[in-house]
């Protein structure tokens, strides 16, 4: 590791200093208490109470069954989530709305010839139990189902990518050995999984969820559809166009299943993809880069400024008008950026290494995330990022809430190596440092590698698992 990680700072104001160094406009509290009260403020949103900032991003294991139905691992994440005190539940993990769109031949999924309704329920059953486990009222939680079809990340048996794509892209389908003449998903398949959408949110709405998110980031169909511009007839070309899926869904959910609130995570900014230099390992951006802004969604010339961001803008202006409440920001793609999408000190095994201090990168969704807000002050926006702090999230976090750059804190690698770190620090106990998500990448490697997914190094679950020896000895450079 390059660049010294926040754990190795000896207190916050070691931290701080470090911190605001990368940028005139970065800082943080250096009191934890009072961090945790900035934390602690509730929030309404519509008919919602929640009674503080943190919510649990969605997160798969690659752990169901091979007919889409949660495992016991799967129960236990989600349970895992409940325990973290986050009231709010950001989609669970990504539910995908038909067979051939999963990311993974064990991702959850709406199959016909299943009881999914059960399953949802057991599902938030587990959420309620854990919430009850740690000593919290259930009824205070919103619970989400995140929906998803994987596009040109399908992987829905073991083996290469069945890539389902919306228009061809120069570099990722270079990148992901996608044939120039592989077809392209038809106007009338892009309607018919927009269908699945609805049927899956209707579901969730019988099995209690309070709403839906259709996902539109990382790089799958509806973020990929954003970034059409090059697709032809009614679902490419013009914004107008390339949103034209998810609005669509969105109105037909609200008409089939009024009582179930639609929600979106959207990659509201990306990158030119990267890759590793063959010399070094280190990151760098592919070549193209001038080339770009015409192939994806919210491509930035320079991330640090984030200064092309017209089309996010207008994004988050169609959600307004909408009527859509709360938008959940991430950015890029955990295939082509993971440096900035998940930034971590150590790349997960089809990654490369950091290109520069991963904080830089926190940094960037803080920037873009509070100039969403300025420029959309009556959107509630969930941020992203913050996992890679380690000690010094809440510190962080809390002085975004503060001043105004963010209204909730979205939490993902952290709840799976400690789930109840939230609910520590909003009871004033003191943070278990052998806990804290070191971001090690395993959570990310181990499911590259046909492993199920979850925290190898930190949680006692992972260790005893038979994985647990395969992925070291895979670390170690045996393939097993
Ligand atoms: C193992 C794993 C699974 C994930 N699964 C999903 C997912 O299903 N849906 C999603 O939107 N993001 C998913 N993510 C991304 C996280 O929600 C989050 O955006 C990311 O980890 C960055 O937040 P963090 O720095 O707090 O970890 C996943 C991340 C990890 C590590
Ligand atoms: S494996 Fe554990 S420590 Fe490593 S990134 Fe994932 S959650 Fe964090």
């Amino acid at each position: 590791m390059r660049f010294p990680a926040p754990g190795r700072f000896k207190n916050a104001a070691a931290f701080a200093e470090h911190w605001r160094s990368l940028g005139n406009d970065l800082d943080c509290f250096a009191d934890l208490a009072v961090s945790a009260e900035v934390l602690h403020r509730p929030l309404s949103v519509g008919p919602w109470h929640l009674v503080n900032r943190f919510v649990c991003h969605p997160m798969e294991g690659w752990d169901g069954t091979e007919s889409g139905l949660p495992s016991e691992h799967t129960l236990r994440r989600w349970r895992n989530f409940g325990r973290s005190g986050a009231p709010l539940i950001w989609g669970g993990e990504a539910f995908a709305v038909q067979e051939d769109g999963r990311a993974n031949p064990n991702q959850l999924y709406l199959n016909p010839k299943e009881d999914v309704l059960g399953a949802l329920v057991a599902l938030r059953n587990e959420v309620e139990q854990g919430r009850r486990e740690v000593g919290e009222d259930a009824g205070d939680l919103v619970i989400g189902l995140q929906l998803t079809h994987s596009g040109r990340f399908s992987r829905p048996e073991p083996g290469p990518l069945q890539a389902k794509i919306a228009y061809h892209h120069p570099i990722l389908d270079e990148k992901f050995h996608i044939a120039p003449d592989a077809p392209v998903l038809s106007d009338g398949e892009l309607e018919a999984i927009g269908e699945h959408m609805v049927q899956a949110a209707c579901l969730a709405a019988e099995a209690g969820y309070q709403f839906v998110d259709v996902k539109c980031c990382h790089g799958y169909l509806l973020h990929e559809l954003l970034g059409a511009h090059r697709r032809a007839g009614p679902y490419g070309g013009s914004f107008e166009n390339r949103t034209k899926l998810f609005r669509r869904i969105l109105q037909e959910i609200r008409s089939r299943c009024p009582q179930i609130a639609v929600l979106c995570r959207v990659s509201i900014a990306d990158v030119v993809p990267f890759q590793a230099n063959p010399d070094s390992g280190i990151g760098e951006p592919t070549e193209d880069l001038n080339a770009l802004p015409d192939w994806g969604f919210g491509v930035q010339r320079d991330p640090d400024h984030a200064t092309d961001l017209e089309e996010p803008f207008q994004f988050l202006n169609l959600l307004q008008e909408l009527h859509v409440p709360m938008v959940n920001l991430s950015l890029g793609s955990p295939y082509y950026c993971p440096h900035l999408q998940r930034p971590a000190a150590y790349p997960p095994s089809d990654g490369y290494q950091p290109p520069r201090d991963p904080l830089m990168d926190v940094a960037v969704h803080l920037r873009i995330a509070r100039a969403c807000k300025k420029a959309f002050p009556n959107l509630v926006t969930v941020g992203t990022g913050y996992t890679y702090l380690q000690e010094y999230l809440p510190h962080v976090a809390a002085f975004e809430v503060e001043q105004g750059g963010v209204d909730l804190i979205g939490l993902g690698r952290m709840l799976l190596s400690y789930p109840e770190l939230p609910l520590d620090l909003l009871h004033g106990r003191e943070l278990d440092r052998r806990r804290i998500c070191r971001t090690f990448s395993d959570c990310t490697t181990a499911p590259r590698n046909g492993m199920i997914s979850g925290c190898y190094p930190l949680d006692h679950h992972y260790k005893q698992l038979p994985e647990a020896d395969r992925l070291k000895k895979w670390k170690a450079g045996y393939r097993v």
